[in-house]
């Protein structure tokens, strides 16, 4: 070493520079590999305990188009109009025929989810519970999931030309599993003679949540209550002593005089529960804590997303952070969703980004031809599982909207993937068919009773 520094002065330098220059390379590949393998240990686990992130489904159900009469070859294919249009050859990739029955006794089809397929309860009739919400009721251990009960001809109002289905109620449906779902019936009905009334049948009920309400042991429902022009942009309120109903309507607010259409509620780990709507004609989203009893809001509003033109709000808790899943505003026609996060729930809100994973780009630019009405924790599943709850509206037969449930996973903020650098931190997962995580034995974690 002595002679090496000595007798070749510059020489001996700059292998000096080299030697260490190799030896910080060879550390930090060192290090780099070892990264690696913790990442590729964090993927297994990760992939162990959800089971979906890794099974990404680039394909969509085979996209067949005729050519325009006269054409020798085939045009380009715009999803988003073939989607709109009623007649077109593309109707079943989003409108697929078949149906989810809970009835079959079909093992292998048994709890699998079909996003886009008709989805039938525990008497073999189509849900209808859209734009809607699932409240876990804790007294009984069921799932009560709350909806708009389209089941009606779809015709477009006079004044605006918006496609829409008279009012006929609040649907509600039981289940123990999150996919066999009984009917319990309309829980809140249309008002059929009384014009005046806010759910005159002619008006409109949209987007109805129920929390409950641990003071007072009451169900509160709320819901976006609106005349047939969307001027009115308020919120309905209801109660019940059961989650099955009957509720009653208590009436209509603009809350602390605000205008309120798309909305959602979110009740807190500690009891507080807030409304979330969009607001100032859909510029921006508002938030208002309930008071203590829920029919009411308090004299206080934090207003986000200003100038975003966001709606369809879905808000849920992981890890004493907020997330919002929101969609753009375009009527019953599908856009992209964004994810949103804040560490208080007044904000201020970040927008993270798309959350859609998998299928196509066309897909994921339209929330696979969905919108966002509710999020939920995923019974069984690891930390940060939750199901994504959206609407595939069918504006040409509104009766005929669809369900799309897809899993959702929260990331941690630190975490970081190796290979996955197109993934949001919060992202939805598409599949055609997907369950609930299962144990060893074939039975899910969470299902308490199958017949339900
Ligand atoms: C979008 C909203 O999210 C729906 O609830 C409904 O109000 C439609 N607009 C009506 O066009």
């Amino acid at each position: 070493m002595a002679r090496w520094l000595s007798a070749g002065g510059r020489c001996s330098w700059r292998r000096l520079v080299v030697c260490s220059l190799t030896c910080l390379l060879l550390l930090q590949l060192y290090s780099f590999s070892n990264r690696v393998s913790v990442e590729v240990e964090k993927m297994k686990l990760l992939s162990a305990l959800h089971p979906f992130p890794l099974q990404e489904h680039e394909q969509v159900e085979g996209l067949i188009l005729l050519p325009p009469f006269g054409l020798k070859y085939p045009h380009k294919i715009n999803l988003n109009e073939e989607f709109l249009n009623a007649s077109s050859t593309a109707r079943t990739i989003f409108f697929p025929i078949g149906a989810v029955d809970p009835r079959g006794d079909a093992k292998n089809d048994k709890h699998y989810y079909r996003p886009g397929k008709t989805w039938l309860d525990t008497d073999g009739n189509p849900i209808h519970a859209h734009g809607g919400g699932v409240l876990f009721d804790e007294k009984s251990m069921t799932y009560y999931w709350y909806g708009e009960y389209k089941n009606g001809p779809t015709y477009h109002a006079q004044e605006t030309g918006t496609a829409r289905v008279d009012v006929i109620g609040v649907s509600c449906y039981s289940s123990k599993n999150l996919w066999a779902w009984k009917y319990e019936g309309i829980v809140l009905a249309a008002e059929e003679k009384n014009e005046t009334h806010d759910l005159y049948k002619m008006k409109v009920l949209e987007r109805p949540k129920v929390i409950h309400n641990e003071r007072t042991g009451k169900y509160v429902m709320f819901m976006h209550i609106d005349d047939a022009t969307y001027n009115k942009a308020s919120v309905g309120i209801a109660t019940s002593d059961s989650p099955t109903g009957p509720f009653e309507y208590l009436h209509s607010m603009r809350p602390n005089k605000f205008d309120s259409r798309d909305m959602t509620v979110f009740r807190d780990d500690n009891g507080t529960a807030y409304l979330i709507y969009s607001s100032v004609r859909n510029k921006e989203i508002h938030i208002s804590p309930l008071s203590q009893d829920y029919t009411d809001v308090l004299n206080e509003t934090a207003r986000a997303l200003v100038g975003h033109h966001r709606e369809a709000p879905a808000v849920f808790k992981y890890r004493n952070v907020y997330y919002m899943v929101t969609s753009g505003c375009s009527g019953w026609a599908p856009n992209e969703a964004l994810v949103h996060e804040a560490e208080s729930i007044f904000g201020p809100w970040e927008t993270i980004g798309n959350p859609c994973v998998g299928a196509n780009k066309d897909f994921r630019a339209a929330t696979f031809f969905a919108q966002s009405t509710f999020v939920i924790p995923m019974p069984g599943a690891g930390p940060g599982s939750f199901i994504f709850m959206a609407d595939r509206w069918n504006p040409n037969d509104l009766r005929d909207s669809r369900y799309v449930w897809l899993p959702l996973t929260v990331r941690q903020r630190n975490e970081r993937y190796v290979g996955l650098p197109l993934w949001s931190r919060v992202s939805i997962f598409w599949h055609k068919k997907w369950r609930i995580p299962v144990r060893e034995n074939g039975e899910s974690n969470y299902v308490i009773d199958l017949q339900a």
